[in-house]
């Protein structure tokens, strides 16, 4: 049983009929303070309902003898404090993370439905932006999270690779484009061609229609417009590749925007059908509420858009994998877009449409403002994770010169210092790029929780540790506080996944971290009567370490 449940259940006991048990653990609390105990009820509400002094009840809760899993109970500022009793909270968890390893902290709850993850999503024939690697590291993140809790999950990866926009690039190429030029560097060359175009469009407007006529053709099947598309697609599909094995992140799918260029015709029939559509403007649109504005479903020349696709993707989901909740990792700025998308599906009946989530993250800023493609300013993200790499291997070498496998352990390393630059903090925020920041090594940083992880490796090693518990325990001043913080992280990867925010995992991480090197620095681990439990402990930490890492998508390397 959880202590939590003991506890309601002991309060329960004394205090009969006034709250029911839901209540009780609801109230429950965890102390700031560790001398103040480790659960802690607060009276103050049952004062209310008995018209007594909530330290009044808090004396008379702590009267008594309380239940073995407690130590005592003492009541202070209107609060009924219990202490665990220290050796059985001890040896239960550390009995339950070395047997269930990584398996600690599984939660059940998620009954094995499915989530489908809208994420990564980069456009072909650009640049991966730094947004889109938020997009990828924070939904593969919260995928993980996700299983951890039970769930079946469908990662997709919804390339943009349909709109308007590669009637530009198309019309483009062929009044400017170099066929060697784009070969040899495609990604480079196509972003040039697309700034270009909007460059010229400027003074001269008609080369946006003609750009909307090349679109057109593409949704026609024309020749010539698909066989540059695909070109463009397969080069830019190559330069995403490299990234996703860097980052070592795998999709279950990579049907994009074109994907649904053949089906869209069936949903627009739908809205149809239902007498949804209107034209405005010589526009098709959807009316959602008078709060927003319209949904547009297709453009005066009959061109289909975004908000088309997204909605047909949206069925064919569902009807593909019957999913119980659909999560869109997608930046803020795209709220409205959802938000229309939800209310057309709606309007169709589509009830579902409620457990479509935008998991919306804050923009990567440049000076303050938004990075954009088309006024060419972006980072290249491959440039910032091979730096990431070198730098890590510089710094590795300078440490451990002998250590094997550099490369691979830079790679971890540089890796994990940009993936959890990303993932410390509240996805919501905005954050100012600095390649500084980004490659830092030490202070609450991945590769300081790697570094941790492959420390206790060490000491492991060198204490022979088997694995196995010994007979005694012998409870410590020191390792309580450690024990304690190993007991929250399965609360801590359920409340992650509720808030969907892996941020609540880096931080534990960091917590656990530094705990681990505060007792590190105090305690004699190897070479002492106690080493055999501490290396206990030492080793349950490391697994909720490595947990903890993988759940936002970070290795740990076997030293450093
Ligand atoms: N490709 C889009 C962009 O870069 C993101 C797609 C997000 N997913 C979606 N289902 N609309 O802005």
């Amino acid at each position: 049983m959880n202590d939590k449940k003991a506890f309601a259940l002991y309060l329960k006991n004394k205090l009969g009929d006034g709250l029911s048990l839901d209540q009780i653990e609801n109230l429950i609390e965890k102390p700031r303070q560790i001398h103040q105990g480790d659960l802690a009820f607060p009276c103050f509400q049952l004062a209310k309902i008995l018209k007594k002094s909530p330290n009044e009840i808090a004396n008379q809760l702590a009267s008594g003898t309380v239940p073995d899993h407690f130590e005592k109970a003492e009541a202070a500022g209107g609060y009924l404090n219990v202490f665990l009793n220290k050796k059985i909270a001890t040896l239960e968890l550390l009995t339950k993370i070395l047997n269930d390893k990584e398996k600690y902290a599984n939660h059940i709850f998620g009954n094995g439905k499915t989530i489908v993850f809208d994420l990564s999503s980069p456009n072909i024939a650009k640049p991966f932006s730094m947004g889109h690697l938020r997009s990828t590291v924070i939904g593969s993140s919260l995928a993980s999270i996700s299983e951890k809790c039970g769930y079946k999950t469908v990662r997709i990866n919804y390339i943009g690779d349909w709109g308007t926009q590669f009637g530009k690039l198309i019309c483009a190429y062929l009044k400017w484009g170099e066929e060697d030029k784009v070969r040899g560097n495609p990604i480079e060359e196509l972003t040039k061609l697309y700034v270009r175009f909007h460059e010229e469009a400027e003074n001269d407007p008609s080369l946006n229609d003609e750009g909307r006529m090349w679109f057109k053709k593409l949704e026609d099947h024309d020749p010539q417009a698909t066989e540059l598309w695909v070109w463009f697609k397969d080069a830019s599909l190559k330069a995403f590749q490299k990234i996703y094995e860097l980052l070592d992140v795998q999709f279950d799918s990579y049907n994009g925007e074109s994907f649904y260029n053949d089906k869209m015709e069936e949903t627009v029939k739908e809205l149809q059908g239902k007498n949804l559509v209107e034209t405005s403007e010589g526009a098709q649109i959807v009316r959602v509420g008078d709060d927003i504005p319209p949904c547009l479903i297709k453009k005066k020349d009959g061109a289909t858009l975004y908000a088309t696709r997204d909605l047909t993707a949206a069925i064919y989901r569902k009807n593909t994998y019957a999913f119980d909740q659909a999560f869109y990792v997608v930046g803020h700025e795209q709220s409205l877009h959802f938000e229309q998308v939800k209310r057309v599906l709606k309007r169709l009946g589509h009830g579902w449409a409620d457990n479509m989530h935008h998991v919306p993250f804050g923009l990567i800023l440049q000076d303050g403002k938004k990075m954009s493609t088309r006024k060419g300013r972006t980072v290249l993200l491959e440039t910032v994770i091979m730096e990431a790499i070198d730098l890590a291997e510089l710094n590795i070498r300078e440490k451990n010169p002998e250590l094997e496998e550099l490369r691979t352990v830079a790679r971890q390393v540089g890796v994990g210092a940009v993936i959890f630059h990303d993932l410390k903090n509240e996805k919501g925020n905005d954050v100012e790029f600095s390649l500084d920041q980004m490659l830092k090594f030490e202070g609450d940083t991945g590769p300081y929780v790697q570094y941790t992880a492959t420390r206790i490796q060490t000491l492991l090693n060198k204490g022979n540790f088997n694995g196995k518990l010994p007979h005694e325990i012998s409870i410590e001043e020191e390792s309580w506080e450690l024990i304690s913080v190993l007991n929250e992280f399965p609360a801590t990867v359920e409340q992650a996944f509720h808030r969907k925010e892996p941020s609540v995992i880096s931080k534990y991480l960091l917590k656990l971290s530094h705990k681990f090197n505060q007792y590190y620095a105090n305690v004699k681990i190897l070479n002492s009567p106690e080493t055999p439990e501490r290396l206990v402990l030492c080793a349950s930490i490391q697994i909720v370490l490595k947990e903890g890492l993988r759940l936002l998508g970070i290795q740990t390397p076997k030293q450093m």
